[in-house]
């Protein structure tokens, strides 16, 4: 039954099972994910991963940084799962189920909060709130390191981005909400972020960085 809220079909198992499926085959993730890795401050202690899926970018991050505790944040039971079974083992990763459309609980201060392709699902408002409270959670030096699916300038752009990764506008997922690139960097600046940039783009993939100096 529908809330009559914000459409967002990260909850459903078979949205997950169909994302997992193909996520390694999304075209030059490989290459962001690889950017977003040279964004993690040096002596990185503490990480939050916001949206955090199956764990698939922690993951790459504790192989980097394997000194690091991390706390990992999703609200789908199937990504909750994944990510609980591939940390199983691994003590200082904490898999934390918290629905990001409502503001995240306490959880410390980090050296590092990275995501990867989840802010998107949030209303545009819920974004920029997202991104001050992420400014808050860093400790001073920290960086926040957004690798995203963002908005094309035109419509057509769209278009040639969904046909290259296999998509079109039917078949598109319909949680997504996506926000062009320059008003996110604008407002990470103006929440008082310093080195804010695009970092690594391809099509509609781009990795936002900045640091709270
Ligand atoms: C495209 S997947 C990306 C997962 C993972 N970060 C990766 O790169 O493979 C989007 C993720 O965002 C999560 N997500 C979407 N909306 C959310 C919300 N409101 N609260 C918490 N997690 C959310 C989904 O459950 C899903 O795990």
């Amino acid at each position: 039954m529908s809330t009559g809220g914000p459409v967002n079909l990260w909850t459903s198992s078979e949205h997950v099972e169909d994302y997992l499926r193909r996520a390694d085959q999304i075209s030059h993730r490989n290459e962001g994910e690889a950017a977003l890795l040279e964004f993690i401050p040096a002596g990185t202690r503490r990480i939050l991963d916001l949206g955090t899926g199956d764990g698939r970018l922690l993951a790459l991050v504790r192989q980097r940084h394997p000194e690091t505790e991390a706390v990992a944040v999703d609200f789908s039971p199937a990504m909750l799962e994944a990510a609980r079974q591939r940390f199983a083992a691994d003590a200082r990763v904490r898999v934390l189920e918290h629905n990001m459309d409502f503001p995240l609980p306490p959880l410390g201060r980090f050296d590092a909060v990275i995501s990867s392709f989840a802010i998107h699902h949030l209303v545009h408002e819920r974004k920029r709130a997202l991104y001050a409270e992420i400014f808050h959670l860093l400790k001073a030096g920290g960086g926040f390191c957004n690798l995203e699916h963002v908005a094309s300038p035109t419509q057509r752009l769209h278009e040639e981005f969904l046909h290259r990764i296999g998509f079109s506008v039917e078949t598109e997922d319909p949680s997504n909400k996506l926000l062009d690139m320059e008003t996110q960097l604008g407002w990470l600046r103006d929440i008082g972020f310093v080195d804010v940039d695009c970092q690594w783009k391809w099509r509609e993939l781009a990795l936002l960085a900045g640091v709270r100096g």
